[in-house]
């Protein structure tokens, strides 16, 4: 039986199956269910620094609308005041002390200030790494890109000074050129790529005539974009890749590994197939290295990478030229008379 360890962000992983943040890896039944099913490690759910923010304004002005009425509030509760982070820290922590896999947290801040403070009151629960989520959803028309990306690199260059834990970032593929921010931010030294984060996108509903949010799982056509990165980071930056988005089934996960991924993160994968689709996926892997005759993944990750390509144009080609000069058998291929 072939061997599949890996090493993410110097962490050894049992295999390469790594289950993302989401509401499963919150609670301490499901995240054991995690590990049963075979998981290389996990992430807990993100500590968002918004949500704080805003159950804290929440409760000041309900403690404010109370003393308002009831002046002897202010005697009862003279110091009442929101926990703040105390009480997602526990959480993480209980998650760390129960599972016997690694356990990576997660870290959503807003403000260029907070962030290195969360970083390290994360890290202070044991959590074997963390990862942080780098994004920006356009609001303004003022802010220049190269602007967001000094603010996350410095944020970066702060955590990864005062923390001491393995630090990767998980990134919106919204940037101009993910590749140099990719390089800048390897630079700093972070540990590893999480590619990509994915986020919910307005709609609107057209009988109702209003805006709606609906949330939609990912499926395996999703994946196509991960890949072309893992396929051109391998051999391009000293810290891991783990590809995230559209990992779906076994068939994905090798994909990710052939391009050149440490690792993979899966999310919609398991809400549509159960936690115990784990096992399916980490079975097959398995058969699948067996049937090729790979002892250990290091013997086939990345050999379909651009490094390793004789055509330097597959991990770079994005427009229809080919297609368009070869109209018929796109047709025929796909299935269009
Ligand atoms: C219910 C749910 C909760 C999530 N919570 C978080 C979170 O707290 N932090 C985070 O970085 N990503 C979160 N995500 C995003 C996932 O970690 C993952 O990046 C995304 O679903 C894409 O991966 P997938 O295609 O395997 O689903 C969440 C996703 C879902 C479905």
């Amino acid at each position: 039986m072939a061997s599949l360890k890996t090493s993410y962000m110097g962490i050894e992983l049992k295999n390469p199956v790594i289950v993302g943040a989401c509401s499963m890896t919150s609670n301490l039944s499901s995240i054991r269910k995690i590990e049963d099913e075979g998981a290389g490690a996990l992430v807990f759910p993100s500590l968002f620094e918004e949500q704080i923010e805003l159950e804290r304004m929440k409760l000041e002005e309900e403690l404010q609308t109370g003393s308002h009425l009831y002046a002897e509030m202010i005697n009862i509760f003279p110091e009442m005041e929101h926990a703040g982070s105390a009480e997602h820290l526990m959480w993480v922590r209980k998650a760390k002390e129960s599972m016997g896999i690694p356990v990576f947290a997660s870290l959503n801040a807003i403000n260029r200030e907070t962030w290195a403070d969360y970083a390290l009151q994360l890290a202070d629960t044991g959590v074997d790494g963390l990862e942080l989520n780098f994004y920006a959803t356009p609001s303004g028309f003022d802010r220049a890109g190269s602007d967001v990306e000094d603010e996350q690199i410095a944020i970066l260059k702060e955590i990864k000074q005062k923390v001491k834990i393995p630090i990767s970032v998980k990134l919106s593929v919204y940037y101009t050129n993910p590749l140099n921010f990719i390089r800048k931010l390897d630079e700093v030294g972070v540990n590893g790529f999480v590619l990509f984060n994915r986020f919910f996108q307005p709609d609107i509903d057209i009988e109702d005539e209003k805006n709606i949010f609906p949330f939609n799982f990912s499926s395996e056509i999703d994946n196509r974009l991960p890949l072309r990165y893992a396929g051109l980071l391998y051999g391009n930056v000293k810290a891991d890749v783990c590809s995230s988005t559209g990992v779906i089934l076994a068939k994905d996960v090798i994909k990710m590994l052939l391009a050149g991924s440490t690792c993979v993160q899966v999310v919609s994968s398991l809400y549509k197939h159960k936690v115990t689709h784990l096992k399916t996926i980490i079975d097959a892997l398995n058969r699948w290295m067996d049937d090729k005759g790979y002892g250990d993944i290091d013997s086939f990750r990345g050999t379909l990478s651009r490094k390793n390509s004789s055509d330097p144009w597959r991990y770079t080609r994005a427009q229809y030229v080919k297609l368009l000069l070869h109209s018929d058998q796109f047709m025929r291929e796909a299935k269009i008379s």
